[in-house]
């Protein structure tokens, strides 16, 4: 065993790992001697989004590994994969309270070592709403997660719901490829204001941050409409469109209610749905989501 994998849970630093083999081993190992491991991928620029999945590894699970790689196969050519935000040493320090055990850090060509030329598209649940606006996105999230399901094979994968159709597409590739790792989806974390946390609201100025707030304020008219008891899916839809523009900064990609399993548009709202915004505000593209109720003891 090499020095940098020799498993240890009683230190207070975390150890950081860099090369694949490496990380495989210190899983096993841990695994050997008991452990239940709970993986929290991330692309770093750590927020209180990221943390809460942290602090639900660390009570579910006997040790967390951490992975901090920003994966350039999802980003599509024009999008921000040299400018996102990338400092080890402050998710070093924002980490450093939870006693986290291993942090995965690899470098791009340890994960796509030259040569690389194998995919995983996960069909369907992929192609609308982001997979629509981004279109080689999806691919690049399911093959960097299945790699890192191979590099650190823990038990418990854990992720926010605030990327919900990136859950969807992870748990289709973990059923359909057989990979035997429970997926375990955490609630947005909001700020005070609503504004679902994102490395990617780093980039609003000050007029684009409260331009930003529609989001939240789109989807809480949803749920204030749906909790009336409006059906209609066209109705809540008008006036979440007209919540989300009332900024002349936010520009929409999508508004949509649709079935939390399949994702397809649903026109009546009979039980729970769920309700996708994706809009740019400035140059920065944001998403956001919520599960919309219809209250049961109102008659259809
Ligand atoms: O959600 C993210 O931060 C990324 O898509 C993930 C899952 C870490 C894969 O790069």
């Amino acid at each position: 065993m090499s020095r940098e994998t020799a498993f240890y849970l009683d230190s207070q630093t975390p150890r950081i790992i860099s090369q694949c083999e490496a990380m495989r081993e210190w899983v096993q190992s841990a695994q050997r001697a008991g452990k239940k491991i709970g993986l929290v991928p991330t692309m770093g620029a750590l927020h209180e989004g990221h943390l809460s999945l942290v602090r639900a590894a660390r009570e579910e699970c006997d040790a967390c590994v951490v992975t901090i790689f920003v994966n350039p196969t999802q980003f599509g050519p024009a999008e921000d994969f040299e400018k996102y935000p990338r400092d080890l040493q402050s998710d070093l320090d924002l980490l450093a309270p939870y006693g986290v055990e291993a942090i995965f850090a690899p470098s791009p060509p340890e994960m796509y070592p030259p040569g690389f030329s194998t995919y995983v598209e996960v069909e369907e649940i992929s192609l609308q709403w982001e997979g629509a606006s981004r279109p080689t996105h999806f691919r690049g999230v399911a093959t960097v997660v299945l790699k890192l399901f191979q590099v650190a094979p823990a038990n418990v994968a854990y992720f926010g719901q605030k990327d919900y159709q990136q859950t969807l597409v992870i748990r289709r590739m973990v059923k359909d490829l057989h990979v035997p790792v429970q997926i375990r989806v955490c609630p947005i974390v909001r700020e005070a204001d609503g504004l679902a946390m994102s490395s990617r609201n780093a980039y609003l100025s000050h007029d684009e941050r409260q331009a930003a707030l529609q989001l939240s304020r789109c989807l809480k008219k949803g749920e204030e409409l749906v909790g009336q008891g409006i059906r209609s899916s066209a109705e809540v839809l008008t006036h979440m469109e007209q919540t989300l523009i009332a900024s002349p900064l936010v520009q929409v990609d999508y508004v949509v209610i649709a079935d939390p399993e399949t994702l397809q548009p649903v026109e009546q709202i009979d039980t729970r749905v769920i309700a996708l915004v994706a809009a740019r505000v400035g140059k920065t593209r944001l998403i956001d989501n919520a599960f919309l109720e219809m209250p049961e003891s109102l008659p259809s």
